[in-house]
């Protein structure tokens, strides 16, 4: 890997939350690719981790199962850094936890890649490994879920970027440079 842009965070990660459909995963890959910095995608690490699809452990094992395999990680990486700190992608329910919210915050530099609902309808309601859309009104289930959450994103971010019509590769950037000022200031 030769990354273009290099970034001192002090060993610690950048994170990206927001709704699923969002692009944390993708905007991760790229930052990951631009900085050197690995990728850490929690729902994948997770998957992994139990052997099972995030739909699959929704239903056989629920929600509330999954919520606390997220809080256990979150718990792991702040009690073991990794080293080189790693962009994390994170699940988009990860904020419903307050403790979830505040080892974020302590972590690293958290930005919410904020998305319009009907923006993020058009990317995220295609995809079946996403069991919290699989309802009779998954524009309206989405809309809920942005309401709901948008506090607790806004709360936790120490960032908020507003990327509904804006190109991956300048999301990127925006995050990129969004860090380096977060943690030069440090
Ligand atoms: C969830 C989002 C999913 C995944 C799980 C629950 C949520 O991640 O963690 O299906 O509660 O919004 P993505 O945001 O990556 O889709």
């Amino acid at each position: 890997m030769n990354p273009s842009h290099p970034i001192e965070t002090n060993g610690r990660p950048i994170i990206l939350i927001g709704l699923m459909g969002c692009g944390k995963t993708t905007i991760g890959k790229l930052v990951s690719k631009r900085t050197g910095m690995p990728l850490l995608d929690m729902d994948a690490l997770i998957e992994e981790q139990v052997g099972m699809k995030i739909s699959q452990i929704f239903a056989e094992r629920g929600e509330a199962h999954f919520r606390a395999l997220e809080t256990a990680l979150l718990r792991f990486l702040e009690q073991h850094p990794q080293t080189p700190p790693p962009v994390i992608s994170t699940g988009g329910g990860v904020v419903t936890r307050p403790e979830n919210c505040e080892i974020l915050r302590r972590l690293g530099f958290v930005v919410w890649l904020n998305v319009s609902p009907s923006s993020l309808l058009r990317r995220s309601v295609r995809a079946a490994n996403r069991p919290l859309l699989q309802t009779d009104d998954p524009a309206a289930t989405l809309r809920r879920l942005w309401h709901e959450r948008a506090p607790l994103y806004k709360a936790t971010a120490h960032r908020i970027l507003n990327t509904s019509r804006v190109e991956v590769g300048e999301v990127c950037r925006r995050v990129c440079d969004a860090a380096e000022r977060y943690f030069a200031a440090r």
